[in-house]
């Protein structure tokens, strides 16, 4: 079912409607789920979105391994706060994907078939507290900057999804920024692991806006439908431009030798990631894939005596007699 909704290549639609459609967008016009749409729209909407939910969802386990160890309560509270949020956006954004006619149980198939991906950061470990505070900082800060824009998206449910979670990634990122702080004014043994934590994250966190624009298969169709609005070498500028500052503010050294202020630019020069690491994360061999399916697969097994009670009541819910006013 799944394939079929999403590796059909799109199908012959009528050009006059092609063009409405386009016009539509080019105007600035939100489309909605029960409105024509292309194929190829839908189904690219489809995988962003549904890569989107998965990647909030795997993204708590990161997170999650460090709420029990929290420094301080208010600290765990907060954590915890965030990795709630983090729940509630792949709520969001699943039933955003549900608009366009695939079902949330589809979407977990194909990704624990290998069919559907999530983002590359969260096939890294979180080793010590001072990577919660890289993970808000730069991984949020990360999401942020690509999100913003997309709450001009062109589908609407999708839009809208995004107002909400912009306001809460944009706590998460302060939240990790605080961390920073108090580790980076810290002891000498918590500089050293701030700074630890920026090394480690920093090329990671670089990737995420995915490769470079001759790479990026998707963008230019993507851009031009307004499911993305910007290419992913635009937003990956942007992210170093506002966070080069900010660790400097901390007293922290970005790991990039030939990072420069490039004033014609009126940005900075940086070292491109490693792609071809990239690459490796995104066929399943990054540090932690393996790991992450496995928790993703436990509890999509562990879960299936509620699936299958809710189905139950459901049916029997539909097959009982309509009862009178
Ligand atoms: N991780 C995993 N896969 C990635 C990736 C990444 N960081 N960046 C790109 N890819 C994949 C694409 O999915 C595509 O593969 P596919 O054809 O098999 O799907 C391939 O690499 C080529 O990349 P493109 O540039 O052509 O792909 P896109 O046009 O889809 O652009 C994107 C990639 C910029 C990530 C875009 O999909 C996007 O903007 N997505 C919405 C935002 C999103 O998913 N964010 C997740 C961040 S984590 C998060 O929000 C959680 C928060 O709590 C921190």
């Amino acid at each position: 079912m799944y394939a079929q909704m999403v590796t059909s290549e799109a199908t012959q639609d009528d050009p006059e409607k092609l063009a409405a459609f386009q016009a539509r967008i080019d105007a600035g016009e939100k489309i909605e789920p029960k409105e024509w749409m292309p194929e190829g729209y839908r189904k690219t909407l489809i995988r962003q979105i549904g890569q989107h939910a998965h990647s909030e969802i795997v993204g708590q386990l990161p997170e999650g391994n460090w709420i029990t160890r929290a420094p301080t309560l208010e600290r765990k509270a907060i954590l915890l706060a965030k990795v709630q949020d983090e729940a509630g956006h792949g709520l969001y954004l699943y039933c955003a994907a549900e608009t366009l006619g695939v079902s949330r149980d589809e979407l977990t198939e194909a990704l624990l078939a290998g069919k559907m991906k999530y983002s590359s950061i969260f096939n890294y470990p979180t080793l010590t507290w001072a990577d919660i505070g890289a993970v808000g900082w730069l991984v949020d800060g990360a999401a942020i900057m690509n999100q913003v824009p997309l709450q001009r998206t062109s589908f609407g449910p999708y839009s809208r999804a995004m107002i909400r979670i912009c306001k809460e990634e944009s706590f998460h990122q302060r939240q990790g920024f605080d961390i920073m702080r108090k580790m980076a004014t810290g002891t000498d043994a918590q500089r050293h692991m701030a700074q630890d934590a920026l090394n480690r994250f920093w090329y990671p966190s670089l990737m995420m806006f995915g490769p470079s624009d001759k790479d990026s298969v998707h963008s230019a169709q993507s851009m031009r439908w307004k499911i993305k609005m910007n290419t992913n070498d635009e937003l990956r500028q942007k992210f170093v431009d506002q966070t080069v500052p900010q660790a400097e503010y901390l007293g922290l050294t970005v790991p990039d030798p030939d990072l420069r202020w490039n004033a014609e630019k009126g940005g900075y020069d940086f070292t491109e990631p490693d792609w071809s690491e990239f690459f490796e994360v995104l066929k399943g061999n990054g540090p932690c894939n393996a790991e992450r399916l496995a928790a993703r697969q436990k509890a999509w097994d562990d879960g299936a005596w509620v699936r299958g009670g809710l189905m139950a009541h459901a049916a029997k819910q539909a097959a009982a007699p309509v009862a009178a006013e």
